[in-house]
């Protein structure tokens, strides 16, 4: 490694422009690390995929095809924060737009290594993801390595024959990606050719990638999934080699789940699905950031002997987190099948949910519910334009699409249910009665990060006024107070709590009758404020409310109270580190 005041000469040469910058300050620079020249080795303005379209990195260098450094330069200092956001980007999801270069490179993981070379500040990185792969971390090196020193890591970590990495914390997510991409693009080609109005399409995508992974993954023949969607021959040969490509066996279960979940949600989720248009603001398809899942599920601490629920699942990533927390210690398929529920309305949500489920832990488990039928089917079958209601169960709409219950025995199963969360008969006419498994008192844990404060009433409103007695007189009705009262009910004496909810629940003057029922049936322990942000396109701020149902609340109780506030540099993860560690010393 050589210090970077060793290129104090170089830094102090007058440039007026980022060319001219390029030319006497960073391609010295590379020459004195030792990098040699050639199209094989260096690559200037690398055309990159990302998910704000596509960019390109200001220089690549490759060792034997596998790029290992990521430049971004910039004339100022004052642009480092910036350069360094971009180099991150590039490097952690790391895609060619290229088809050749994607070709070339192989096996695509993300570039260990990153440059940003601002005015007279030079400093390298190196780049981890972490374990839960998902989460990237940066760490600054104490000078710049040597091309010598780039081949000797890049030589120890590539092994020629294997498709398990090495070194875990190189795998990138986007190798993964790229392959759920392009058997997206085949369905989508496919689809594209039939009468589904385009607004439906991106989900359907998604359903049907979901049932062709589910059944690569367990090992059955995808020839019937194929067939019902009427995929040609060179479609099915297309998706096969992709499904091929990697012994799957090989790969470690939590990075392709978390890849997975990544590209579903990234691509095909947000405040609103694409294709609702007015009727937006009803569903919060939105994921809960990593460090916020990993922190709730540590300030409950679950136990293996503890009954769970998170009836609002979206893609599953409570149900994940917990499950990965409990593998080593319980036998998984019995706790799966008597321990861990879920239920999401959305049925792109479940979907997502069992097939992440399905990728973290493969084999562990059968489904609960499993498609019946799908739109898509019916809309050639009809030869019939599919709209918003068909594919939309907050209408009401009995048909399409639809998850069956399985008629297999009920052992080893993944309980997450096509189901309004907030109750648990059959109201309508796509859900079955989940009572006898889905009863209220039974809970030893309730997690989730409901719908947040928008207003809807999925199409029954006197039902839910029914079912909710303290909301009867109220106009209108609102998630939160409902995903709350539903939390206490389902949770037994003693059961904890833990929810995300809109920042104002416990402060604002309309909602006293739900504050009173609150501080009645519970003793809450813990609320920390959000950051403003972390959840995209949600303007207000979110809160963690953790408490515990009990029969005689204490009022004289102290409550822990945190906030945080995002500055550009916060890092949440080690903030919400932190107010851990001090709730447990205020325990
Ligand atoms: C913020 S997302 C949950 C994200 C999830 N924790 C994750 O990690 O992906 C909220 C979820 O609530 C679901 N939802 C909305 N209304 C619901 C209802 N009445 N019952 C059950 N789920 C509902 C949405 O479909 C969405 O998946």
């Amino acid at each position: 490694m050589i210090s970077a005041k060793k290129f104090q000469d170089l830094i102090k040469t007058k440039c007026h422009n980022e060319t001219e910058y390029w030319e006497n300050v960073v391609t010295p620079i590379l020459s004195r690390l030792g990098v040699p020249k050639g199209p094989h080795i260096r690559r200037r303005e690398f055309p990159i995929t990302t998910h704000w379209g596509d960019r390109k990195a200001d220089w690549l260098i490759f060792i034997e095809n596998r790029p290992m450094l990521v430049i971004e330069a910039k004339l100022s200092e004052a642009d480092f924060e910036k350069a360094k956001a971009d180099a991150k980007i590039f490097a952690v999801n790391f895609n060619p737009k290229k088809h050749e270069d994607r070709k070339t490179i192989g096996e695509i993981r993300a570039i260990p290594y990153i440059f940003t070379p601002c005015g007279t500040r030079l400093t390298m990185f190196k780049l981890t993801i972490l374990e839960d792969g998902i989460t990237s971390d940066l760490q600054p090196l104490e000078g710049l390595l040597t091309y010598a020193e780039l081949k000797q890591i890049a030589e120890k970590s590539i092994k020629p024959t294997g498709t398990k990495p090495l070194e875990r914390n190189l795998l990138s997510t986007s190798q993964f990606r790229i392959n759920f991409e392009e058997i997206s693009e085949i369905i989508e080609a496919r689809i594209s050719k039939t009468k589904v109005v385009s607004a439906a399409i991106k989900d359907s995508v998604v359903l049907i990638l979901n049932e062709i992974l589910l059944a690569s993954f367990q090992k059955q023949d995808g020839g019937s999934i194929y067939k019902k969607y009427k995929l040609a021959k060179k479609e099915v040969k297309h998706i096969e080699i992709v499904l091929n490509r990697y012994d799957l066996s090989q790969i470690e279960g939590p990075d392709l789940a978390y890849a997975y979940r990544d590209f579903v949600t990234r691509n095909f989720t947000g405040t609103t699905p694409k294709w609702a248009g007015e009727e937006e603001k009803k569903i919060g398809r939105y994921l809960t950031p990593a460090p916020v899942i990993k922190f709730m599920v540590e300030l409950c601490n679950p136990t293996p002997k503890d009954k769970v629920i998170d009836f609002a699942c979206g893609s599953g990533g409570f149900l994940g987190a917990i499950a990965s927390r409990m593998i080593s210690r319980v036998d998984i398929t019995k706790y799966l099948f008597e321990k861990l529920f879920a239920c999401d309305v959305d049925i792109f949500s479940v979907s997502t949910a069992q097939t992440f489920m399905e990728l973290l832990l493969p084999g562990k488990q059968t489904l609960a519910q499993i498609f019946d039928e799908s739109f898509y089917v019916t809309s050639l079958k009809k030869g019939s334009q599919i709209t918003f209601d068909d594919v939309h169960p907050e209408l009401g709409i009995s048909g399409h699409p639809r998850l069956g219950f399985q008629a297999a025995k009920r052992e080893g199963i993944l309980n997450i249910f096509h189901h309004n969360g907030l109750f648990s008969e059959k109201i309508q006419s796509w859900e079955y009665d989940l009572s006898s498994i889905i009863p209220e008192q039974s809970f030893d844990l309730v997690i989730s990060n409901p719908p947040g404060g928008t207003d809807y009433n999925l199409g029954h409103e006197d039902e839910l006024k029914a079912l909710f007695p303290l909301e009867g007189s109220r106009k209108k009705l609102q998630n939160a107070p409902l995903f709350i009262q539903r939390a206490i009910r389902l949770a037994k004496n003693g059961g904890k709590i833990c929810l995300i909810v809109p920042d104002g629940i416990l402060a604002n003057i309309q909602l006293q009758y739900l504050q009173e029922h609150i501080f009645s049936a519970c003793q809450v322990k813990a609320i920390i404020s959000l950051p403003r942000g972390i959840f995209p396109n949600v303007p207000s701020k979110m809160s963690i409310l953790y408490m515990i149902k009990t029969e005689r609340p204490s009022l004289k109780k102290p409550i822990f109270m945190a906030s945080i506030e995002v500055g550009e540099e916060t890092d949440l993860e080690s903030e919400l580190k932190k107010i851990l560690k001090s709730y447990k010393k205020f325990k």
